[in-house]
């Protein structure tokens, strides 16, 4: 199964101690907002150390398709010469957002206070995918639209232009749901409200204050409460992008099984919000320094220095999930290397990410020889402790870029090689995810068919 063309089988295999300096790209959340950001600033906004990964460069094509000029200078250098808030015009034809999740549910909602319809695609995994979380808020504001069954894509959206603000509680902890609400908000007159019960990322809160909008978060008795003022005139700004925990994760996990690793993770996010994979491996028992804490981009960082360690397992909090929801696939595979029980409880966003996710790691582990139990918001691995996991099977990957990373890491300290049916969706987060492991000692490979 492949949304992208030619599925790119791909193995990994035990290998020697893994060295050296990871650095990973851009983060992704960040770089899909400096674009929609800088698109709906008055002026040019210039971006360095964009992520140049597929989901990104879809959503890059979409601000231009609504009027932005969006130009790619080389080296993760773009410029966006916005056309303000309310100033987007009606495309010519579909949206197609690939595999990101977050670019068709921002772009919804900042697309959702203008008086046109936009229609929305995108591959095989997106089109799956749930949109009544956003398009329900959305309706809030004035605007329509349909989908396919279940309010998936492709699916039409009918702005308004006479917008009327909203206050609206999450039902789910997301940040694209939040995002999507307070983007709408910009071009709606008086306050737009968000209220969420547990804090998720807070890219859009933090940046559109630096673009010059009024956001303010409060914490209140449900939970975080955020107010934006709407038709602020945003400015352009010079954006930074910082590296991604979520793409840095993987190199720590692989360094943290492949015995003898010990390699430096520049840059390494720990905003709140993102940093809860680092807080729970401390736990486990990994040996992880953070040194160097500074700031870069507007975001909290620090250098990981990440050495192989033994792991025990334990019972992640359920509080943790927002700050690390895109980190529990490789989780399971570190946890399946630890000796005793990890417990992952109150992660059913999980079974709504690319693929579900609980069950594309459940069936590929249990290949692999860990045993696993699962319920719909649970999943608790067995690890196999100093006995090792034996590896030994393909994985399937679902277009999922994740799930392929967290098979290809767990295959490099496995008894066995670990393969996956398609390594192609690593495009859409980290395109030099094989040349960075490769370069670290890794054994990774693209299979011979
Ligand atoms: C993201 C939010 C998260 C995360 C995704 C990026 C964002 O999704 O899984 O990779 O940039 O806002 P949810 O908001 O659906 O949890």
């Amino acid at each position: 199964m492949s949304g992208h063309g030619t599925p790119i089988p791909m193995t990994s295999r035990k290998s020697g101690p893994l060295s050296g300096v990871a650095s990973v790209p851009g983060d992704k959340s960040i770089s899909h907002r400096a674009l929609i950001f800088g698109a709906m600033a008055v002026g040019e906004t210039k971006i360095t150390g964009l992520l140049e990964g597929q989901d990104v460069l879809d959503t890059a094509k979409a601000m231009q398709a609504l009027g932005a000029d969006v130009v790619d200078h080389g080296a993760g250098e773009w410029s966006v010469h916005g056309v303000g808030v309310g100033g987007f015009s009606e495309p010519d034809n579909v949206i197609d957002c690939g595999n990101s999740g977050t670019g068709v549910r921002l772009i919804m909602g900042c697309v959702a206070t203008s008086p046109f319809a936009v229609t929305f695609t995108g591959d095989a995994s997106l089109n799956k995918r749930p949109m009544g979380r956003v398009t329900d808020p959305l309706a809030l504001f004035g605007t329509t639209s349909v989908g396919r069954s279940g309010g998936r894509l492709p699916l039409t959206l009918v702005g308004t232009g006479d917008a009327t603000p909203v206050e609206y509680t999450t039902p789910m902890p997301s940040a694209q749901v939040k995002s999507a609400v307070l983007l709408a908000g910009l071009n709606a007159p008086g306050k737009t409200v968000v209220i969420e019960k547990e804090a998720t990322r807070d890219h859009t809160e933090r940046m559109l204050r630096g673009f010059g909008a009024e956001v303010v978060t409060e914490k209140v008795a449900e939970g975080y409460k955020i107010t934006l003022t709407g038709r602020p005139e945003l400015k352009p700004q010079v954006v930074a992008v910082p590296r991604d925990p979520s793409s840095a994760a993987f190199p720590v996990c692989a360094a943290l099984i492949v015995e003898g690793s010990d390699i430096l993770v520049p840059g390494v996010s720990q905003n709140t919000t993102r940093n809860g994979l680092y807080t729970t491996l401390v736990e486990m028992g990994a040996d992880i320094t953070f040194e160097n804490p500074r700031e870069e981009g507007g975001e909290p960082v620090a250098d990981l220095r990440v050495k192989y360690s033994q792991l025990k397992g334990i019972e992640v909090p359920p509080a943790r999930a927002a700050s690390m929801i895109d980190e529990y696939p490789v989780l399971s595979v570190v946890a399946s290397f630890a000796t005793g029980t990890t417990v992952m409880k109150g992660v059913k966003e999980l079974r709504v990410k690319e693929s579900d996710r609980i069950d594309a790691m459940a069936r590929g582990l249990e290949k692999c020889g860990v045993k696993i139990e699962e319920d719909q918001d649970t999943l608790i691995v067995h690890g196999c402790g100093p006995k090792g996991v034996k590896g030994g099977a393909t994985c399937a990957t679902f277009i999922d870029h994740r799930i392929a990373m967290s098979f290809l890491v767990m295959g490099m300290a496995s008894n066995e090689p670990v393969s996956v049916d398609d390594g192609s969706p690593i495009a859409t987060s980290f395109p030099v995810f094989e040349t960075l492991m490769a370069a670290l000692g890794a054994s990774i490979q693209r299979t011979n068919r």
